[in-house]
């Protein structure tokens, strides 16, 4: 039986891939691999393709789910009658000789008999951490580093809210929040202030899938008249991210500006990516020391107790580039850990190292260059990485015969605010997925 492999994902990737293989013209057969000279004689192992083998009894037709561990599969795993330095050009070859080559792909006979069939487009996606990168829309979603000169050149800081009832507008929006992980959504009504029915909940749920938290699904920023509770008062918010107690801070944060009738109160935004990646290119041992300090973060309040500790700059790979000197470009970082206000006494045993290291990164943090700013207006709506962009607010003064009006409930009452802002945290998967799906639809309408 001949099994179709790769033909599902394919009709998921995007239509400028499947025409990017301009010329197909052989393979060559050694030992252990199959060697594609048409992607740089890239060398696909037997073990590997018959692992990645999506064919019916493979991969589950409708489920799209694997049937086979990769521990499963043989370890001598090769063609039938594999003829060791065969080169089997287009049209040539056979089931018989294990191998045969033709314009959709390549056809594999294994020596147990089952064949497998390997679309050209499926081998080229495949063929290096690049092109399967891309096939994922890695353009549109992988993080770009920026500082406040570059961030105003970022094609979607700015989106109309109405711009996010068409399928283009909403991708544009999404992709600005994963690559830039800043954008702001503009003329969101502001006339309904309950959670149950206010626009930010609307919102969100077209960006993704709201996280819930022991602020609850969402929550509110009000400044109240005559407050006992900082949270609720008009001082400054130095730069911080939220919920670093936990093992698995939210990654999006959206504040949607219901009311602001103060006078300052302006948001700052600064990239911790793009001063993690100055810190390596200034110091590359403070770098080191960041990824590999622990600090510690808690919320031990209101009957909460919540500890964890993070690395202020947390790699992707730590294992493979903490102690790897020969870099010279900052390896890749998965997120940042910076929250002054919700530190918790640091380890005893950390090194003095660490102390001007921190010193080092806060400076950046500080730097102007490196920092957006922006007063939120009534109907704005801003959306932020919070494993990555942090945020601050400066204090803020009453006006003269200060417009109050009721917030939210406080016990028995309602509270008087000119200040108001209504937030939720967003999960990073349900982004993602939905702006792929969108790339993708958009590429084949
Ligand atoms: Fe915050």
């Amino acid at each position: 039986m001949l099994l179709k492999t790769g033909t599902q994902i394919l009709q998921r990737l995007p239509t400028r891939a499947a025409c990017s293989v301009r010329t197909w013209t052989s393979v060559t057969t050694s030992r252990d691999a199959l060697i594609v000279h048409s992607l740089k004689d890239t060398s696909f192992p037997y073990i590997w393709l018959r692992d990645s083998c999506q064919a019916p009894e493979s991969v589950h037709p409708s489920t799209r789910q694997k049937l086979h561990r990769s521990s499963d599969v043989p370890l001598d795993t090769k063609p039938a009658n594999l003829k060791d330095g065969a080169k089997i050009n287009v049209g040539e070859g056979s089931a018989e000789t294990g191998v045969r080559v033709s314009e959709d792909g390549v056809e594999i006979r294994w020596a147990d008999g089952r064949t497998s069939f390997f679309a050209r487009e499926f081998l080229r996606v495949h063929a290096n951490e690049q092109s399967l990168k891309e096939a994922h829309f890695s353009e549109r979603t992988e993080s770009t580093p920026w500082t406040s000169a570059t961030i105003t050149k970022s094609p979607n800081l700015f989106v109309e809210y109405g711009s996010l009832q068409e399928r283009t507008g909403l991708v544009d929006a999404m992709s600005q929040l994963l690559k830039y992980g800043l954008v702001f959504v503009t003329g969101v009504p502001t006339e309904e202030k309950v959670n149950e029915t206010c626009e930010l909940k609307t919102l969100a749920e077209k960006f993704g899938e709201i996280r819930r938290t022991f602020y609850g699904e969402l929550w509110d920023v009000i400044n109240v008249q005559n407050s006992k509770n900082i949270a609720y008062t008009n001082l400054d918010l130095g730069l911080h991210m939220d919920l670093l107690y936990f093992h698995h801070p939210p990654r999006f944060q959206a504040l949607h500006c219901l009311r602001n009738r103060v006078i300052g109160g302006t948001s700052f935004f600064v990239d911790a990516l793009h001063a993690s990646h100055t810190l390596f290119h200034q110091d590359r041992a403070q770098f080191d020391l960041l990824t590999t300090t622990p600090v510690a973060f808690q919320y031990l309040n209101d009957g909460h107790h919540l500890y964890k500790q993070h690395p202020t700059i947390q790699l992707e790979d730590p294992a493979k580039d903490a102690s790897n000197l020969s870099l010279t470009s900052p390896p890749p970082i998965s997120h940042i850990n910076y929250s002054p206000p919700f530190q918790g006494p640091l380890p005893l045993g950390t090194p003095a190292e660490f102390y001007p290291a921190l010193r080092k990164f806060s400076d950046i943090l500080d730097d102007p260059q490196n920092t957006y700013s922006y007063t939120l207006r009534e109907g704005d709506c801003v959306l932020f990485d919070n494993r990555r962009v942090l945020h601050a607010r400066t204090a803020f003064q009453e006006k003269e015969g200060a417009d109050w009006v009721p917030g939210v409930k406080f016990g028995s009452g309602d509270s008087m605010t000119n200040r108001w802002l209504k937030g939720c945290y967003l999960e990073a998967d349900a982004v993602s997925d939905r702006v792929r799906v969108g790339l993708t639809k958009l590429a084949s309408s």
